[in-house]
């Protein structure tokens, strides 16, 4: 009996499956050692999560570990951007300020209970997104958090932040992944989106991405992550008492699940 039955199974099938790939395609010696250099230049450059990523195999695992049930909020992969410690906003919440190039955006809704209906007062969101640029924040060596932050929802589950339009943006292209999508014919493009995550105690956690109508790049994401209830329109609303100047309204509710 081997000490880890589990990990011995596990090897045993991709074995198998590597065997079977083999004999299918009659891989050459040559190819199987290209392929070996290729894993290798992976590690090398630490971009196995962004190999998982682009072959649907994050999506595939997160979706497994939190099936959609059509009354949670879908779910989706954190992505590498997540920083745990988020700064704490004061209200009225706000990520950007006057001066944050791009399109002013008002990210509002509602958080809830999926099985009552009932609002969910104090739940912490967490939002992380790119900046007009196409980088986010960790991108840059020296840069301090910005279009980040944690803060909660209010009394009646409703939430409203001021933020910017994040622009879609490619992964990161330059390494191994980035020469496996090019070898692909495949391109490197996200389709624009701010992540979110949910908490509050009781409730299992959340963790999504919110796109938006009319990106190009929806149908064809490089990481295969975009999920039909997790798309909104953006309203193009004139200057009023919410935001001094036009900006974009996305509205996007969410409804949590009490855990045991
Ligand atoms: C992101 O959405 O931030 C992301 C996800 C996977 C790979 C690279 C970026
Ligand atoms: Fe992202």
């Amino acid at each position: 009996m081997p000490a880890d039955a589990r990990l011995a199974d596990a090897i045993e099938r991709i074995t198998a499956a590597l065997r079977t790939l083999v004999v299918d395609m009659g891989l050459s010696q040559q190819e199987w050692m290209a392929a070996l250099a290729f894993l290798t230049d992976v590690g090398k450059a630490d971009e196995f999560i962004l190999l998982s990523d682009v072959l649907g195999m994050s999506v595939f695992v997160d979706e497994r570990a939190h099936p959609s049930d059509g009354a949670t909020t879908a779910s989706n992969v954190q992505g590498p951007f997540y920083l745990p410690d988020a700064p704490l906003l004061e209200p009225p919440y706000r990520v950007a300020d006057d001066g944050e190039p791009g399109e002013p955006m008002l990210f509002v809704g509602r958080v809830s209970d999926a099985d009552t209906g009932s609002p969910i007062a104090g739940a912490v969101l967490e939002v992380w997104q790119a900046d007009d640029g196409a980088l986010y924040d960790l991108q840059s060596p020296d840069a301090e958090p910005h279009l980040r932050g944690r803060f909660p929802s209010a009394d009646d589950g409703r939430f409203e932040l001021r933020t910017v339009v994040p622009p879609p943006y490619e992964i990161p292209k330059d390494g191994p992944v980035g020469r496996l999508l090019e070898a692909l014919g495949r391109h490197a493009w996200r389709p624009a989106h701010l992540h979110l995550k949910v908490s509050h105690p009781g409730y299992a956690q959340l963790t999504t991405m919110v796109y938006f109508e009319g990106d190009p790049w929806l149908d064809s994401d490089s990481i295969g992550s975009v999920k039909e209830p997790l798309v909104v329109a953006l309203d193009r609303l004139q200057a009023d008492e919410r935001c001094d100047r036009p900006y974009a309204l996305c509205t996007f509710d969410v409804t949590l699940r009490q855990t045991g």
